[in-house]
């Protein structure tokens, strides 16, 4: 039976962390997936022993990635590459890593040069807001290049996962009908110890050829899908939750396979324009009392945003009961970048934008720009006081209001 190809497409610090995850259980799976696991690198020189070099040459030299996740040592079957290109060619799984500020350009440079019949998860944290409305980047990917892209997202703030201290992560992946369920026997498939790259090498040639029909399915709001999907080739191993939790399960990270594709994007989303209000409350000296407070009003809004705008699917108890959606708001609080950043700023006196620059080494907030755009969302709604919260956030960010009027600014939402 054919195995599936796996490809990271981003290599920051969670990219990196999620890499090293599956590079870790292909090897352990080699029944279900091919071993060697790509990595898309955005190139950039790096100094590396008194040298100048390419971060993928430093990466595939000495496995690491010394920029984005320094100290941490990846598996030697990661391959950086520099090719967008050239690393999602002959995948049937692709993993969307990287700030959602670039997935646009990345979608376009890729589109029509996949596998068809591939499928993907999102770990983005981010809303995609046009003149259109609002959409999660599982559904927005998906819809661009014509595949089924489920969402992966949780409490996991990476360097803790890269130095494998335990936690809980949740998968949302809703599989196309025709994709599950098909070879419920695959469990009892005898693993052979080492995986067998001829047979992979044959694999990849081939997998151009999809004979299967084009089938419909319903998207993240429970809508027929404009998308038409190719379905997975039955002689590969069936690309529902068994698979994608086999492919993110570890000892160190515990999975939970879920539906909620659209709770469970909105919770990575929103959660990072509460942190940035925590990191305001804590760097002004208000204590924890204050803190609890924003993650209270926070939760309530990002329910509320789901409610609102993805009541179709979306479940409250996503939000409350997964690690997509409350723990990941107490841990992004707690010590996430948007936290620690914000914090400093109003410390500092100085712009959010400013402590990104000069303390994360490159590293990108989703906070800052998602707080902007779903201002701008609910702003042409005229649902700005709907979301005092959020609406707080932005307006600090722009200099129109000051941490000092948070307290007044939501308790508009009790009144
Ligand atoms: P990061 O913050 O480390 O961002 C840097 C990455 O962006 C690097 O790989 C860099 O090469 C890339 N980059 C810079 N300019 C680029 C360009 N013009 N085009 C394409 N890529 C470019 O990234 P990350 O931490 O891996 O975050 C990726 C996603 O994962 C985000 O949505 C984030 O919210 C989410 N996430 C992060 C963490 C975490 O702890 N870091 C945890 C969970 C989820
Ligand atoms: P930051 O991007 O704020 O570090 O958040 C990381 C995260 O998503 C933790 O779950």
């Amino acid at each position: 039976d054919r195995k599936h190809k796996v490809t990271v497409i981003g290599s920051g610090n969670w990219g990196s962390t999620i890499s090293k995850i599956i590079a870790e259980n292909t090897k352990a799976h080699p029944n279900l997936f091919e071993e060697e696991v790509q990595m898309w690198v955005y190139e950039e020189e790096v100094e590396y022993e008194g040298q100048t070099q390419k971060l993928t040459t430093v990466i595939n030299n000495h496995h690491e990635n010394i920029k984005y996740l320094p100290k941490v040592k990846l598996p030697t079957n990661l391959v950086a590459n520099p090719s967008l290109e050239d690393a999602v060619s002959n995948s049937t799984i692709l993993i969307f890593n990287l700030p959602h500020q670039f997935i646009h350009r990345i979608c376009s440079q890729i589109k029509g040069k996949i596998v068809p019949f591939a499928r993907g998860i999102s770990c983005i944290k981010g809303v995609n807001v046009t003149d259109e409305g609002v959409s999660l980047f599982s559904e927005w990917i998906g819809d661009d290049l014509g595949i089924y892209c489920g969402a992966l997202s949780g409490a996991n703030i990476a360097s803790e996962i890269a130095a494998e201290k335990w936690s809980e992560t949740t998968i949302a992946y809703d599989p196309p009908p025709m994709d599950s369920s098909r070879n419920p026997s695959r469990v009892t498939t005898p693993r052979s110890a080492t995986p067998n790259r001829a047979t992979s090498q044959q694999n990849a040639a081939e997998l151009s050829i999809t004979p299967l029909a084009n089938m419909q399915h319903k998207d993240a709001r429970g809508r027929t899908s404009k998308t038409k999907l190719t379905p997975v080739p039955p002689e590969f191993p069936p690309l529902d939750h068994e698979t994608f939790k086999t492919l993110f399960h570890r000892p160190y990270f515990h999975v939970r396979m879920v539906s909620d594709v659209a709770g469970v994007s909105l919770g990575g989303a929103l959660k990072n324009i509460v942190a940035l209000a925590a990191g305001f409350v804590d760097g002004r000296g208000w204590g924890d009392n204050a803190k609890a407070a924003i993650m209270r009003l926070g939760l309530l809004e990002m329910v509320k945003f789901g409610k609102e705008f993805f009541g179709e699917t979306v479940s409250t108890g996503t939000f409350t009961e997964e690690s997509a959606g409350v723990a990941d708001l107490i841990t992004s609080c707690s010590g996430g970048r948007n936290f620690r950043c914000a914090k400093k700023a109003v410390e500092r006196g100085i712009s959010v934008q400013e402590v990104e620059q000069t303390e994360l080494n490159g590293q990108k907030l989703q906070g800052t720009s998602t707080a902007v755009e779903v201002n701008s969302f609910l702003k042409r709604r005229d649902l700005e006081h709907d979301y005092p919260l959020f609406t707080a956030v932005f307006n600090i960010l722009e200099g129109n209001n000051t941490v000092d009027d948070i307290p007044e600014l939501v308790a508009k939402a009790d009144a």
